[in-house]
């Protein structure tokens, strides 16, 4: 990218079930936010990639290697969904998903989670929540490091071993710590030193040093994950920037979702910081295909990762812009629940109209 005629090149990923339906409203809303907000100064070019369930039936593909040496060369990459009950679980998401993330050294996973008033929460008092997980993304359990012995009989060993290494810990810490900066400043490490107790303090060790040596204003604290899971429900406001590890995030990041009455609303990024591979931005959700193909899909998840992308691209006035539509468009949904009803592209529509 330039800066001075800037064109973002974009790979979108539509994939399974809704996705296509809610990446349609993300583009359109990309779109239209460029061409309002920053008045056209930038624009974007789109490669579409067919990749997921429909691709693995026609031609046996999952991901193909020279697609994931293309897709390296994009500026970022927007997802809808993949995976499809018709395909054994693990194959779209091993295959495409886990390959992305770790060929592309996307070692934070990025997880707002905001409350908007009137949105159905289950919690009594939901008001005021708003804090971001960053969840390490390439180490921990998650990395593959396992295998099968005596597969299929009395006797099986199965092992998953958990990966953690210093430089994978100071990295993510370390983004975690710049994301308080920018916000109230209190990181939180979430993770199970009583028991695990390598990982746990190397995590804790590196989380103090840089909180003495980098980041002195930063508030830390610490909670185990058992813990964590209950403030969550009884108190999440306490919370601003919450670091964790693989497994560990994976598991708050639902739980914050649903604190904030929203799956359709729950956008993230998968992102490489240095931007040595492009970063991809999609919405917590699945491919939902119980109601796929119908157009009620709410697209707000992934218009929100769309402006969690616009600023990971140091397009931060453009990304606001849809921060604040999405704002206004909730505040209308408390006002008029009947807005509730509307279909996939009448959300992306309203939102387009809330950009000035
Ligand atoms: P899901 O998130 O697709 O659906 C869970 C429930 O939430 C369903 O009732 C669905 O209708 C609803 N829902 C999801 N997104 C919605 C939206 N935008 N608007 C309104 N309602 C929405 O999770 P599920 O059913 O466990 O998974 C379906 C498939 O998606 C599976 O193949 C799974 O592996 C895959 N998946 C893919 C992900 C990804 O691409 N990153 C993430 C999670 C699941
Ligand atoms: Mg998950």
């Amino acid at each position: 990218m330039s800066s001075q005629s800037q064109k973002l090149n974009l790979a979108i990923i539509p994939g399974d079930g809704i996705g296509e339906e809610i990446v349609e409203q993300g583009v359109r809303v990309l779109d239209h936010v460029l061409g309002h907000a920053l008045s056209g100064a930038v624009t974007t070019d789109k490669t579409y990639f067919n990749l997921g369930a429909k691709r693995y039936h026609e031609t046996g593909d999952v991901l193909p290697d020279d697609e994931f040496e293309q897709l390296k060369t994009f500026d970022a990459i927007l997802l809808g969904a993949v995976g499809d009950p018709s395909v054994e679980s693990g194959i779209l998401e091993r295959g495409i998903l886990l390959k992305l993330r770790f060929g592309f050294d996307h070692y934070v996973n990025l997880r707002p989670s905001k409350y908007y008033p009137g949105v159905k929460s289950p919690l009594k008092n939901p008001d005021g929540i708003d804090f971001v997980v960053v969840r390490e993304g390439t180490e921990g359990l998650y990395c593959g490091n396992g295998g099968s012995f005596r597969y299929g009989t009395p006797h099986e060993i199965a092992n998953e071993v958990s990966i953690n290494t210093a430089f994978g810990i100071e990295r993510v810490m370390r983004f975690a710590f710049q994301q308080a900066m920018k916000r109230r400043k209190k990181l939180t490490l979430v993770h199970k030193h009583n028991v695990l107790v390598h990982a746990g303090h190397l995590y804790r060790r590196t989380m103090e040093r840089l909180n003495r040596e980098e980041f002195p204003e930063v508030t830390c604290d610490y909670a185990h994950v058992d813990a964590a899971t209950i403030y969550l429900v009884q108190d999440p406001q306490r919370y601003d920037v919450i670091v964790t590890d693989n497994l560990f995030g994976d598991i708050l990041t639902d739980e914050a979702g649903a604190v904030t009455g929203g799956i359709g609303l729950s956008a993230s990024g998968n992102i490489n910081p240095e931007g040595a591979f492009p970063s991809i931005f999609e919405p917590v959700h699945g491919s939902a295909p119980d109601i796929a193909g119908k157009g009620i899909a709410d697209p707000t998840a992934t218009i929100l990762s769309v402006a969690m992308m616009l600023e990971h691209l140091e397009l931060p006035d453009a990304a606001q812009a849809i921060y604040d539509a999405v704002e206004r468009d909730m505040a209308a949904r408390a006002k008029d629940p009947g807005l509730a009803k509307r279909s996939t592209e009448q959300i992306g529509q309203a939102i387009c109209d809330l950009i000035a």
